[in-house]
């Protein structure tokens, strides 16, 4: 099936990209490499040995989008196309909603002129606020404190309401946790330009000798040892999840948490690191960064009933293949 991945070259898109080829599907990328590079594109058909059809446009472009469905049948559509740093969406809220709900309506819109009825969307953990842990699907969402949150919530939300307006329309949202590791060659992982925000990212450059040392967002946290607690899931598996999501796709509105169920602390995800790669990650305890919850963590019953997909790599394969892309990585 010929499969629009939109954000297809950047981080969790690429290796979806070569998930998808590897699967027998035929995959057209559109991304405007805002937060990307070309080499992404060149690299998952370095690593499939398969062609990939690339469109450097941006997905709010609707003349542009159009051109990408008149000039192939779309078979399904996958939607990773965005913005993602949080803090960056408190300072920049409009980029925030224009780029990540525009872009939702105009390929949904695009997907009904040309009678497309099968969707995948990237959303994310986030939405579930400081609710209860394990989060499950059925939970009431939280109000975001954070415009991006806020996007992923209305992007739902208006991907509910088409496929209860059009039942011929199906639509896999799915809900990742955190999502870290690269692709085992070491060829496509989450390039980390300037100052990361994220954890994995930072430990990474601590260990290539780029930043001194960690530094670890409050320790008295209501957990295990006292800092946050997250469910780190390997990108190839969240890659995988959206093969078994596309190949599973039924009429309506699916929600899915991407995740393996098990939280892990920052100090464990130091410790895995460090035993993983036989390098020491110096860090030091800080305050808590605002808006962090303690812990975060996915009920992946849904997923696994419902799409036949767990992810299938832990804690330290998750430590290792981020090295190994780290070590190769070149600005
Ligand atoms: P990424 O930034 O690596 O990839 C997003 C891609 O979309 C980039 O290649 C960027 O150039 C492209 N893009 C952005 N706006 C565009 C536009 N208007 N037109 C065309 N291309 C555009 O991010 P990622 O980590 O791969 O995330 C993919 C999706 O998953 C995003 O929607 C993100 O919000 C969501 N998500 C990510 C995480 C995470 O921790 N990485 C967690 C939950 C959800
Ligand atoms: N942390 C540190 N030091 C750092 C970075 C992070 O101690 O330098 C801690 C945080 O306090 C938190 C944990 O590591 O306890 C994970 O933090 P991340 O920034 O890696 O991830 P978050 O859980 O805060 O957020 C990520 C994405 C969001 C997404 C969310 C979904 O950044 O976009 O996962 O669960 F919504």
């Amino acid at each position: 099936m010929n499969i629009l991945v939109t954000g297809g070259a950047g981080y969790i898109g690429s290796n979806t990209c070569v998930a998808l080829l590897e699967a027998g599907h035929t995959v057209i990328v559109a991304d405007n490499l805002c937060n990307s590079k070309n080499d992404a594109i060149e690299k998952i058909m370095q690593i499939t040995n398969k062609e990939v059809i690339f469109y450097q446009i941006d997905v709010n472009d609707v003349v542009a989008v159009d051109t990408i469905f008149s000039n192939h049948e779309i078979g399904g559509v996958i939607h990773f196309a965005g913005l993602k740093a949080v803090g960056e969406s408190v300072e920049k809220p409009l980029e925030y909603y224009y780029n990540n709900i525009l872009s939702t309506m105009v390929l949904t819109k695009t997907c009904q002129k040309y009678g497309v009825n099968r969707f995948v969307f990237s959303s994310s953990a986030t939405v579930y606020g400081d609710n209860k842990v394990p989060f499950v699907e059925t939970m009431d969402l939280l109000p975001s404190t954070n415009p991006y949150g806020e996007t992923k919530a209305i992007s739902e939300r208006i991907l509910t309401d088409i496929a209860k307006a059009n039942p011929a329309f199906s639509v896999s949202i799915l809900r990742y946790f955190n999502p870290i590791g690269a692709h085992e060659s070491g060829l496509i992982g989450e390039a980390s330009n300037g100052i990361p925000n994220n954890l994995m990212p930072y430990v990474t450059q601590v260990a290539k000798g780029i930043r001194e040392k960690l530094r670890v967002f409050g320790n008295d946290y209501p957990t295990i040892d006292g800092t946050g607690v997250r469910d780190y899931i390997h990108v190839l598996d969240l890659a995988e999840g959206h093969v078994a999501a596309l190949d599973n796709l039924t009429e309506g509105a699916h929600i899915y948490n991407l995740g393996t169920g098990q939280g892990t602390s920052v100090l464990e995800l130091v410790k895995a690191f460090e035993e993983a790669n036989g390098i020491e990650v110096p860090y030091e305890i800080v305050d808590r960064r605002p808006g962090d919850i303690a812990s975060c963590y996915a009920d992946a019953s849904k997923a696994k009933q419902e799409l036949g997909w767990t992810a299938k790599r832990n804690i330290i394969s998750m430590c290792r293949d981020a090295w190994r892309f780290e070590k190769n990585f070149k600005e």
